[in-house]
């Protein structure tokens, strides 16, 4: 009797020993000690999983973040002998998270600016967008001069929030919202708490495809790239350029737009 209970109690350790190899695996591979060879270090990528297709859950599909982003930090690092981890944090908090060491990179549809890169550095530019105005499609609200007198949302921290403000030197808006997560400015405009949003033509597609009581023309504003942004003189800026150029190069990334966005890219 006593040796069975001895038997079943080193049975579970070792089964939980087991199991807590698994996964510490993951997050333990910077450690490298011991058997160290072929382990890979993690990089720590921070992304606001609010923003298909760059990056967003589809809760159909299952609760990972999936995205453009998500598959193109992933053929970068693998190719560079990283292993992947993805956060999701809000994204007028990213670039804190990575001031502060908790992150690594980010790829979030990140426009490189200069107020940005006072404190980061970004690669070349993977993919470029336009500044779309979205509204109710009852509201008529068809052309830049009728954001007088109206509410524009846009999201915390991002380049639409300072367009806001830029418009908001020309025109006589009523008011400047901004939001966290690019859904929740959705709701606001439905809500009728905004009267249109500043969001990117490339996510804003998905959404109106979606959505036939919602509207959105192009601003006059030129195009905006993204790019992947890493800490200040990062070593790491220089070979994630190497590997895009490469991928620009052999149509691997022309792969990833198509998959995502359905077009092609330049
Ligand atoms: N491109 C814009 C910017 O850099 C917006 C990016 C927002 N990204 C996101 N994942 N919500 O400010």
């Amino acid at each position: 009797m006593k040796k069975w209970f001895l038997f079943s109690l080193m049975s579970i350790l070792v089964v939980g020993l087991l199991a807590a190899c698994g996964t510490s695996n993951n997050d333990d591979q910077t450690s490298g000690s011991g058997e160290g060879e072929g382990k890979k270090e993690v990089l720590r990528m921070g992304t606001s999983a609010d923003y298909p297709p760059f990056e967003y859950i589809d809760t159909t599909v299952g609760e990972e973040i999936i995205g453009f982003d998500i598959d193109l930090a992933k053929a970068i690092t693998e190719k560079l002998g990283y292993e992947l981890q993805v956060q999701d944090i809000d994204f007028g908090s990213l670039i804190t998270a990575m001031d502060a060491g908790n992150i690594d990179l980010i790829l979030a549809g990140m426009t490189p600016t200069e107020e940005r890169l006072k404190q980061v550095d970004f690669t070349d530019v993977y993919f470029t967008a336009n500044y779309m105005i979205v509204s109710l499609k009852d509201s008529n609200i068809t052309k830049y001069e009728d954001l007088e007198g109206k509410v524009i949302g846009a999201q915390l921290g991002s380049i639409q929030y300072d367009k806001a403000e830029e418009i908001a030197e020309e025109i006589n808006v009523k008011k400047i919202e901004n939001r966290d997560r690019i859904p929740q400015l959705i709701q606001e405009l439905k809500t009728g708490r905004i009267d249109v949003a500043i969001i990117e033509d490339t996510v804003m597609k998905g959404y109106l495809e979606k959505d036939e009581n919602l509207s959105g023309f192009l601003l006059d504003a030129g195009e905006e790239g993204s790019a992947i942004a890493l800490p200040k003189d990062s070593e790491l800026t220089a070979e994630f350029n190497r590997v895009l150029a490469d991928m620009k190069e052999n149509g691997e990334l022309e792969e990833l737009v198509v998959k995502w966005f359905g077009g092609e890219e330049e």
